[in-house]
C-alpha cells in the first residue's frame, strides 16, 4: 500500500512511499482509509517520530477485513478510528476500542475529524460537570477542539462564553452556539463555572483568576505555545475563590471511547452536529497543508486517500 512515512531528509519530514500492508492480528479489523483529518499534535510530533513510521491519529474509512475472534466492526461499515499513528496510510488496523461506528451511509471525509478533535471536545466537558445553567469558558474557541466544545456545551445548556483573538471568527461562533466571544479571559465579566482550556500559557492563569468557587479548568491544550505561571497569592481560597481545581487531560489516557465517538458520528451524520470541515484536499498535498503560507482557516482540513 501507499502511505506517508517519516523521512528526515525531507523538508517536510515527510515521504509518499510504498510500504508492506498491515498484518492484522486477532483483534484487528483492516479498514481501506478514504480520508483523514490532520491536528496540531500530529505536526508536533513528527520530528520525534523515527523515519519510516506512519503518522497520524485520526481516520475515516470502510471495513475491509474483520477481526478473526469476532470482535470490532462489521464487514462494509464505515468507521472513525483513533490513532496513536498509521492515519495516513490506505490500510490501517483497528481494534473494537479504536472506532466509532458510523451510521450507513456516512461520508468517510466527514467522519475523520471525529476521533481527536470531537472526542476530545466531549471528554473534556465532561470533566467540568454538569453544566445546565452554567457559565462555561472555551478558551481557545476557534481551535478544532474548541469549535466542538462550544457547539457540545451550548447542547448541554451552559452559557458559552469563547474566545478567539480574530474579531472576523465571532460571528462563527455565535453561530456554532457561543453565546458571548471575548478576545482574552481578562474582559470576562461574570465569573465561570468552567473553563475548557486548549490554549495555555497565560491564558490559563488569567482564566483561574475568573473561576467561580468549586469551579474546574480542564487543561485541554497548549496552543499559546508559552510558560503557565501563577504569582503569589492566585491560588488562594478566601474571598470567594475556594475548592477551584484545575486537571490536566489527555486523550490517550481516556478509555471506552468507542461508543462516544459512535455517538459523534451519529450526531454529525444527521446534522447536529457542525463537523467544522475548513477544507478538503487529496492526500498527496498533505505537506502544503502543513507547510508555511498555506493560509490558516478555522476547522479541520480533511485529505482524501485515493
Ligand atoms: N490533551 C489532549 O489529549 C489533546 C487533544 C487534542 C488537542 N490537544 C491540544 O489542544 C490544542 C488545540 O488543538 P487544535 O488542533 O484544536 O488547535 P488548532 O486548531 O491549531 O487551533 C489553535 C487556536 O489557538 C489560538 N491560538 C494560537 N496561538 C495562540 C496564542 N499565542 N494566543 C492565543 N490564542 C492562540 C488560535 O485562535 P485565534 O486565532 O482565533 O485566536 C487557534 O485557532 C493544541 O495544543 C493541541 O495539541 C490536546
Amino acid at each position: 500500500m501507499l502511505a506517508w512515512t517519516v523521512d528526515h531528509s525531507s523538508p517536510s519530514l515527510l515521504a509518499l512511499r510504498e510500504v508492506p500492508d498491515p498484518v492484522p492480528g486477532p483483534h484487528d479489523a483492516v479498514v481501506q482509509v478514504r480520508a483523514f483529518a490532520p491536528n496540531h499534535g500530529d505536526l508536533e510530533s513528527l520530528p520525534s517520530l523515527p523515519d519510516g513510521t506512519i503518522p497520524g491519529w485520526d481516520a475515516a474509512g470502510i471495513v475491509v477485513a474483520e477481526a478473526s475472534d469476532g470482535t470490532g466492526p462489521r464487514l462494509g461499515r464505515v468507521v472513525s478510528s483513533l490513532g496513536p499513528d498509521g492515519a495516513w496510510a490506505q490500510q490501517r488496523l483497528v481494534t473494537a476500542e479504536s472506532v466509532g461506528i458510523a451510521p450507513a451511509g456516512a461520508d468517510p471525509d466527514v467522519m475523520s475529524v471525529v476521533p481527536v478533535a470531537a472526542t476530545s471536545a466531549l471528554r473534556g466537558l465532561r470533566r467540568l460537570g454538569p453544566v445546565l445553567g452554567r457559565r462555561v469558558l472555551v478558551l481557545g474557541g476557534t481551535s478544532a477542539v474548541g469549535l466542538f466544545a462550544v457547539q457540545l456545551a451550548a447542547r448541554s445548556g451552559a452559557e458559552v462564553v469563547a474566545t478567539t483573538r480574530n474579531p472576523a471568527a465571532r460571528e462563527r461562533l455565535v453561530e456554532l452556539g457561543a453565546h458571548e466571544v471575548i478576545a482574552s479571559p481578562s474582559d470576562l465579566g461574570e465569573e465561570v463555572s468552567g473553563v475548557l482550556d486548549l490554549l495555555g500559557g497565560p491564558h490559563l492563569a488569567r482564566a483561574f483568576a475568573r473561576l467561580a468557587p468549586g469551579g474546574t479548568l480542564v487543561a485541554l491544550g497548549h496552543a499559546a505555545g508559552e510558560e503557565e505561571r501563577f504569582g503569589y497569592g492566585d491560588l488562594f481560597g478566601d474571598a470567594g475563590r475556594h475548592d477551584r481545581s484545575l486537571s490536566t487531560f489527555f486523550l490517550g489516557a481516556e478509555t471506552d471511547l468507542g461508543p462516544d465517538m459512535t455517538w459523534l458520528a451519529t450526531e454529525i451524520h444527521e446534522g447536529r452536529l457542525d463537523p467544522v470541515v475548513a477544507a478538503v484536499r487529496p492526500w498527496r498535498e498533505l505537506p502544503d497543508v502543513f507547510g508555511a503560507g498555506t493560509g490558516r482557516s478555522y476547522g479541520k482540513t480533511v485529505l482524501t486517500v485515493e
